[in-house]
This record gives C-alpha cells, sequence and structure tokens, in this order.
C-alpha cells in the first residue's frame, strides 16, 4: 500500500515513520511512505503558502494552488483521481473499522492542513473524505495523518508477523481485547489464570471471550452497550439460523450497526458493504423499521447510501418499494456450510506453491492485473466495476493451471461467498468445486461461517452448493434496488 503525505513538514512525519514495526514494513515493500511538501509547489517568489481569509478573522489560510499542485502531481503519477483524505477536526472521527476498510486501498492521499485550514474550493476539488483523529484541536494534520497511517498499515496483510494479531483485538465486535500474561507465571505473588496455562483451548477461548466482555463493560460502557444489544440480536435471529446467516455472520464479524430493534424485528448496516438487512414478524413494526433505515440513510446521506436492502420476508417487499424507492433485483436461498471441520481437498487444487502437472489448479488471490481477463470473463448481474472493487479489496481468488487463469471466485463486501465463473474451456473438470472448497475453508480458517446466496433458478449453483454439503434456507432473501 502506497502513502502519499502533504504536507509543508515532510521530516516531521518521516521520522516518525520510519522506525519499528512501520519501518520495517516499508523496508520489506509491503508499504511506500513519501512526504510531498506543499511548498515545494508554491509559484510564489518567496515560497509563500498562506494568505489571510477574505472577509478576515483571525490566522492565515493555506493557498489553493500550492495544495492542489502538490496533490496533481501525485493523481498523475498514480493515473487517476485517488482516495483523498484531508485531516480536520470537522470530519468524521476515525475509528479501527475506517482504518480496516482504507486498508484495502493501493493509494492513499493524506492531506495535513496547517494555521487556519486550508481555502475551500481546493479542498472541494480532490478530497473524498474528511476525518478527525478526535474532539480536540491539533495545531496540525502531521501527528493525525502518522496516528492513520500507523492504524491503517498494521492492517494491511503481512505487516504485523502474526496475522491473526490484527483482527482478534480491542474493537472486534464492539469489545476490547482481553488481558494477556507473559513469563514469570507468578511476579510479585500475582498468578497468572490458571486457566491459561491449562493447554485447553476451548476453555482458552471461553476464559478471553469472557475477559474482554467484563473489561469492555467496566472501561467502556457505551462499547459495551453495542455488543449487548448486537448480541441480543444475535440470539433472535440465531432461532431461524439458515434465513438469517447473513444477518448473523455480520454480527460474528464486527461488520454490523444496529438501525433498529424490536421484538423480532432487527435492521442492520453493514458498514464494509453499506447495505441494509431487514427482517420482521410483524408488518407493522417491519415498516418502522423501514422508516428507520430511511432516517439513518439521511444522516449518512453525503455517501451515498440506502442504495441497497435485503429483505428476509416478502411481504415488506411492497412497503420497501413505498417508503425507500427501491424494487426487487433478486430472489435467493442462503446456502451455508454449517460444520466446523475443513473440507478435503484431494484431487481439487494444490497447495504447495507448485504449478499443477496433473490438470490439478493453484488457487491464490488475484491482483488488478487480471481485471481485463475477470471482466471479459464473468457474466452475472453485477456490474464490472463491483468486480473490479472486489480485486482491489484483495477479495477475489484465481484458479490457475500453470500461469494461465482458468476461473475465480470471490467475496462480497457483506461476506457471502460467490461470483463463481469456471472459463468455458474448463469447466467439467472439477475446477468450480475446487473454487468453492477453497474459499468455505478460508472462511473456516478465519473463524466464519461460509455462507453464500444463490439466485433463483441457479440450478448449477444449487447443485455445486449441495455436493459440497451446504444447507439452503427454506424461505427466501429479496435483495430490493434503488430505482
Ligand atoms: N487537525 C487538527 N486537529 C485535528 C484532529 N483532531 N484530527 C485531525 N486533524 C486535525
Amino acid at each position: 500500500m502506497n502513502f502519499h503525505i502533504l504536507t509543508l513538514f515532510p521530516e516531521m512525519v518521516m521520522q516518525g515513520l520510519s522506525e519499528s514495526i512501520i519501518g520495517n514494513a516499508t523496508e520489506n515493500g509491503l508499504l511506500s511512505i513519501e512526504a510531498i511538501n506543499i511548498r515545494d509547489f508554491t509559484k510564489n517568489k518567496h515560497r509563500k503558502v498562506d494568505d489571510y481569509p477574505y472577509g478576515g478573522g483571525a490566522g492565515m489560510l493555506m493557498q489553493a494552488q500550492p495544495v492542489y499542485d502538490a496533490w496533481k502531481s501525485v493523481a498523475d503519477k498514480i493515473g487517476r483521481k485517488p482516495r483523498t483524505v484531508y485531516l480536520t477536526p470537522q470530519g468524521q472521527t476515525f475509528t479501527q473499522q475506517m482504518a480496516k476498510e482504507l486498508a484495502t486501498e493501493q493509494d492513499l492521499i493524506l492531506l495535513c492542513g496547517h494555521y487556519e485550514g486550508i481555502d475551500e474550493r481546493v479542498l472541494e476539488e480532490i478530497v473524498t473524505d474528511y476525518m478527525s483523529i478526535g474532539d480536540y484541536v491539533l495545531t496540525g494534520g502531521e501527528l493525525p495523518a502518522m496516528v492513520m497511517v500507523d492504524a491503517i498499515s498494521r492492517m494491511v496483510p503481512g505487516v504485523l508477523t502474526n496475522e491473526e494479531s490484527g483482527c482478534t483485538e480491542s474493537f472486534e465486535g464492539n469489545l476490547l481485547e482481553y488481558p494477556q500474561y507473559s513469563r514469570p507465571e507468578v511476579w510479585q505473588g500475582k498468578a497468572v489464570p490458571s486457566v491459561l496455562l491449562s493447554g485447553n483451548q476451548k476453555n482458552i477461548r471461553e476464559w478471553r471471550k469472557e475477559a474482554a466482555i467484563e473489561r469492555t463493560k467496566e472501561r467502556r460502557p457505551d462499547l459495551y452497550e453495542k455488543y449487548e444489544a448486537l448480541d441480543r440480536c444475535r440470539e433472535i435471529l440465531k432461532k431461524q439460523k439458515l434465513l438469517h446467516i447473513d444477518m448473523t455472520e455480520l454480527i460474528a464479524r464486527g461488520q454490523a450497526e444496529l438501525v433498529y430493534a424490536k421484538g423480532a424485528t432487527i435492521c442492520l448496516f453493514d458498514k464494509v458493504s453499506r447495505i441494509y438487512f431487514h427482517t420482521t414478524d410483524v408488518k407493522e413494526i417491519g415498516c418502522l423499521a423501514l422508516e428507520a433505515i430511511k432516517e439513518h440513510a439521511l444522516t449518512h446521506a453525503y455517501q451515498g447510501i440506502a442504495d441497497l436492502l435485503v429483505l428476509h420476508q416478502d411481504f415488506m417487499k411492497p412497503y420497501a418499494e413505498e417508503t425507500l424507492g427501491l424494487h426487487e433485483i433478486m430472489v435467493c436461498k442462503q446456502a451455508v456450510y454449517t460444520r466446523k471441520e475443513k473440507l478435503p481437498i484431494t484431487g481439487l487444487y494444490r497447495v504447495d506453491g507448485k504449478d499443477a502437472e496433473d490438470g490439478m489448479v493453484m488457487i491464490r488471490r488475484i491482483g488488478k492485473e487480471y481485471l481485463d481477463t475477470v471482466v471479459a470473463h464473468y457474466h452475472t448481474i453485477d456490474d464490472p466495476a463491483y468486480i473490479i472493487e472486489r480485486i482491489e479489496k484483495g477479495a477475489m481468488y484465481g484458479a490457475f493451471l500453470g500461469d494461465e487463469l482458468v476461473g475465480f471466485i470471490g467475496t462480497h463486501g457483506e461476506g457471502s461467498i460467490g461470483m463463481l465463473e469456471v472459463f468455458q474451456e474448463y469447466r467439467r473438470r472439477r475446477i468450480g468445486k475446487a473454487l468453492e472448497t477453497y474459499m468455505i475453508n478460508l472462511a473456516l480458517e478465519a473463524g466464519q461461517t461460509p455462507f453464500g446466496q444463490v439466485a433463483e433458478g441457479n440450478e448449477k449453483s444449487f447443485r455445486l452448493q449441495e455436493s459440497l454439503g451446504l444447507c439452503f434456507s427454506k424461505a427466501d432473501v429479496y435483495w430490493m434496488e434503488k430505482k
């Protein structure tokens, strides 16, 4: 991942980010960090970059021209308009979830302001996100930029040596991290909790979960409230486990924001895909939840959301049409892998990194170099722009025979497995089964429940899922989109 920091103090930023984990990741080529001195772009002969604000008022403003030219030098190099974050106390508060999401960008520009801010016109032109690191005012955007680079970098795969430590920690699913202990077993008369010495992984997991809950309750009651509310929802949703797998997985994966809950009427917003999920047992209360979505979408409207909604009851369709102006685009059944054991891979794909000599595919994550091939072969309902986004997010995997890509699969933003395609000339060789098996095992490794959604009429997909032992929801789910 490449960070481009636009600043008046490049040395300050570079020094702060050249040590320890971030410094190592830069040396290893996992990250690149460059600081661009905005002053180098001024056309003023005294190298001035600031001036008085029109209309009067305290302090000086950074002028539009040098900021724009510094930004453009990066945008031209990248070859497109990159995500550009302006660090300002007026922005959205930066969270772990945002760090995770930004870590999937290839390039990120961070714009650091100084003095009283920056001329509004250039911000309108270049900024895609306004972010703050907390409700206090600093003298400039450099420290916030450094904070963000640190938090985002550690979510880039490979930056933390133990891949796990990036996700089983504070803020995952609204819980703080559990306490940790190292040698000696007894220090100043205090012993390490005995369960951690027991070697029983199941008991250790349970103890840690409980300790995380206790700690959150005590130290961050605000977070605990969110955790508890979602946990209650999960209990209710679990009563129809297969039908609600999309919603329970959102909660389990820490992506869910609760929009509405009353009895068995629950509405979640997926912070990653920005899709709403709705379920109910009573039409009238279901309609109240739709109103809550409308309200929620309005307050988040700057990001153009409420475009997609997943309903879990057909009787809600006319109300979703009326209240939110949505129409049905797809009817699906949930397909859920309900077991904990991984699927056998013998005869399906190789994992040893060697080329296949015996007709067996290799499966690995694919990057942008396969964009054209993937788009050329893809022919389901999603538009190519979406597939491009999924490749950029590192969510697509390819099956290879030698160096040749012969099929692909991926995960959607909300977590379901999909987008399976095996190229015409390679069908009937169990490559689809290999790809599906790979994704199921990958999800299991991450502690998730693998699931997909099979569109009505897609008999081939139904047969494949069935052959792998997936269970189907009896009822359908309905994808609704803005008209
Ligand atoms: N610039 C000044 N204060 C800031 C803050 N709290 N967050 C981000 N950028 C800032």
